[in-house]
């Protein structure tokens, strides 16, 4: 088991260490399978990414992506989709192959069936080779939201207040237009992945960033469970980090 913990002077600089991160893991391997997540956070490292890209120093050409999660009954047109979080935000500045992008439909009939098919296509590919995640300030990842049990695999979700209200901005400010549910792997598809890279900045993470790295395995903050795998990296900036036990 590994946790490594860096710790960054600003957001800016952990937008750089993560996209540093996705460059390495291309060079090494490039039809890498990478899993994304959408939210504030990574945001930066993914301008950085297409900044890279522009320089012909990140090729995506050959890689897999996955993202975590999506709103139940959005479909990858709606406005306030993730699909189209990630278009605007990393799909249009990069050489990604459409066919190697993968999302969770959530305007899918079934959304059981939907959640069958994407762990198939992630067995597929091969498996998440590298895992972003952001985390909730109530200690979520992807959208398995705090609770008396979590799911393995990916799931229909009912999304706790105060992400809906964190997810507001996408849906024209208004927490009341946010959907009661989401689709989004499990936790044991995302413990699946070889390596994690969580990304959390702002005092308002601090909480949860020191329940999921010093408190004990809980349902009750699901990236606790973290703790567990062997290669994972939390990049935080000093706010993040200003309340975690310093070795
Ligand atoms: C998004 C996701 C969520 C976010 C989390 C943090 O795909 O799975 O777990 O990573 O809600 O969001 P931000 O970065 O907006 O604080």
């Amino acid at each position: 088991m590994s946790v490594t913990v860096t710790v960054l002077g600003s957001a800016q600089a952990v937008g750089e260490a993560l996209a540093l991160q996705v460059v390495t893991a291309l060079r090494a391997k490039p039809d890498v399978v990478l899993g994304l997540a959408s939210g504030r956070t990574p945001v930066d490292g993914y301008a950085e990414l297409r900044r890279l890209h522009a320089e012909g120093k990140a090729d995506f050409s050959r890689a897999s992506t996955f993202n975590l999660d999506e709103f139940v009954g959005v479909d990858a047109h709606h406005s306030g989709s993730f699909r189209q979080f990630m278009e605007r935000y990393l799909f249009e500045g990069v050489n990604l192959d459409p066919a190697r992008i993968h999302f969770l439909n959530g305007a899918a009939a079934d959304p059981d069936a939907e959640c069958e098919r994407y762990e198939q296509a992630i067995r597929r590919a091969g498996g998440i080779d590298v895992q972003i995640l952001g985390i909730g300030s109530n200690g979520h990842i992807g959208f398995n939201e705090p609770g008396e049990d979590l799911k393995v695999r990916a799931h229909r979700v009912t999304l706790a207040e105060s992400t809906r209200r964190d997810n507001a901005a996408l849906f024209g400010g208004d927490p009341a237009r946010v959907p009661n549910e989401a689709l989004s792997m499990g936790i044991g598809t995302i413990l699946l992945a070889r390596r994690i890279v969580l990304v959390a900045t702002g005092a308002k993470k601090a909480d949860c960033i020191r329940a999921a790295l010093n408190g004990h395995l809980t349902t009750r903050v699901p990236a606790s469970l973290l703790q567990v795998h062997r290669d994972v990296e939390f990049l935080l900036d000093s706010a993040a980090a200003s309340l975690i036990d310093r070795p």
